[in-house]
């Protein structure tokens, strides 16, 4: 039986019928549907609604869905289902009969599909953010193996200054960190249930709406039946959340897609996770890179199809909202489907350290340590750079770095010039004086790894306590 149709007076059109369900992909919500409706059944019992042996038959109905379920690995089957809600009905009643037709007393799909939803995205932040902290795990170790090796840093893509490669790989784990927060603080938001909403102004029986809320681990009941029932805005920013990501990952991509090219030669594409040319026998290309790059669009694109979709609703539930599940789904699927690869490769990479160190050495890479020197012998900073730069002036004449200067030459600049400056320029020297906090000189650098695995740690003892609450 339909769950609406007594005041029809036609049979709906067939392909208008099967177009509109949404079976097909909220059939994924099944285990929320099932948790929501018993925390539902026993709220109806405590009411007087259910006897207490029909919300046993009840509990028994939906455990054995839940059964079924987990054997088809939850991709349960009904040609005539228009939704996940009514397969649960339709189920119900074929188990335990007419009694389950009770289960609906006094509340709506409106309601049950948002409290489906937060459901779903709270189990995904969850799992999310165990996947990020796998991946920061992999980024903060290559960071530490890396010791004291040293690469270009870039701005503008040009040489700017040297940095420690964990100070780099480290970057990473702070953007990753970022989104794991972000994606606690939309957990935190969401956690609240509408179940007892009803369709839109609250449901009709006395229901304890409170109970439902604890059986089901939010933090408490939804404020306003009327939002409760029409906000998706935990599905938008748990979209965006996953499209900052998305971008972070697509960053990140595109420079070890740089660096792995022959041209700078940093990154040894690890041949499990690239692949060949079907005509350029040579090829390695950065498969998993490009795809990660390319996934990252695909999130954005599903978190504009959002805001497009919910862009202008009049309140309250409107059919329109059914078309948030998909991208929310494929938001998700993507993003989970690619940190466990992120992390792998992470893991598999080779660095080829001498290359970026021998990068990290050329192109005036110590000219701003140069002009520190001077300031450090009481040159105003002002001046101070315009006559480092007059000195890089004369090395590219020369075509030598600012170190194969002669003294004289230096002096010719300026007196304060004298043999300490060549000191001053060194590799070592160069990533030494950026001793503050959040700089590369190695001390820091260690300790931003040991701050990091801190943090990295922190984050998988509250995802622990999420997954045991
Ligand atoms: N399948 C529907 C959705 O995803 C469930 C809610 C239906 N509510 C209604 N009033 N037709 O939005």
């Amino acid at each position: 039986m339909k769950m609406w149709s007594g005041r029809f007076r036609q049979t709906l059109d067939a392909q208008f019928e099967r177009w509109q369900r949404s079976f097909e992909f909220d059939r994924r919500l099944l285990s929320y549907e099932l948790a929501a409706s018993a925390a539902h059944a026993r709220a109806l019992k405590n009411a007087g609604v259910l006897s207490a042996d029909e919300l046993i038959s009840i509990l028994e109905g939906l455990q054995q869905i839940g059964e079924m379920a987990a054997a088809s690995k939850g991709l349960v089957e009904d040609d005539d289902a228009e939704d996940v809600h009514h397969f649960v009905e339709k189920q119900l009643v074929a188990r335990i009969g007419e009694v389950g037709y009770k289960l609906h007393s006094g509340r709506s799909r409106n309601e049950q599909i948002a409290t489906d939803l937060r459901l779903y995205v709270r189990a995904a932040i969850d799992e999310l953010r165990s996947e990020l902290a796998d991946v920061c795990g992999a980024f903060t170790d290559r960071g530490e193996q890396a010791g004291n090796a040293a690469m270009p840093a870039y701005t503008h893509l040009q040489h700017a200054e040297p940095v420690l490669v964990a100070h780099w790989l480290l970057a990473y784990v702070e953007m990753f960190l970022r989104d794991a927060d972000r994606l606690a603080d939309c957990r935190k938001r969401l956690n609240v249930c509408p179940l007892g909403s009803g369709a839109v102004a609250g449901a009709t029986l006395a229901i304890d709406r409170a109970f439902m809320a604890h059986e089901l681990d939010f933090d408490g009941p939804t404020a306003n039946s009327i939002d409760a029932t029409s906000d998706r805005d935990f599905v938008l920013e748990f979209v965006n959340t996953l499209s900052l990501l998305g971008l972070h990952l697509s960053r990140w991509a595109e420079e070890m897609i740089i660096f792995s090219s022959q041209e700078f030669g940093f990154v040894q594409l690890p041949e499990a996770y690239s692949t060949g040319s079907s005509a350029m026998p040579q090829k390695k290309n950065p498969d998993l890179l490009e795809l990660v790059r390319g996934k990252a669009g695909r999130v954005m694109g599903s978190a504009v199809a959002l805001l497009v979709a919910l862009k202008g609703l009049p309140l309250a539930y409107n059919k329109d909202l059914q078309e948030t599940q998909e991208p929310l789904f494929d938001a998700t699927d993507t993003v989970l489907g690619l940190l466990p690869l992120v992390a792998g490769w992470m893991k598999a990479v080779q660095f080829d350290h001498e290359r970026m160190n021998e990068a990290s050495q050329s192109g005036f890479m110590n000219a701003w340590a140069a002009a520190t020197y001077l300031v450090n012998r009481g040159v105003p900073s002002r001046i101070a750079h315009e006559q480092i730069g007059k000195a890089v002036k004369l090395c590219l004449e020369k075509q030598c770095e600012l170190q194969d200067l002669a003294l004289e030459e230096l002096r010719a600049l300026n007196s304060a010039f004298d043999e300490g400056f060549y000191e001053c320029v060194k590799p070592a020297a160069v990533l030494a004086i950026h001793d503050v906090v959040g700089g590369t000189a190695p001390a820091r650098v260690r300790q931003g790894i040991a701050a990091a695995r801190h943090k990295i740690e922190s984050l998988r003892e509250e995802v622990k306590i999420h997954a045991h609450a």
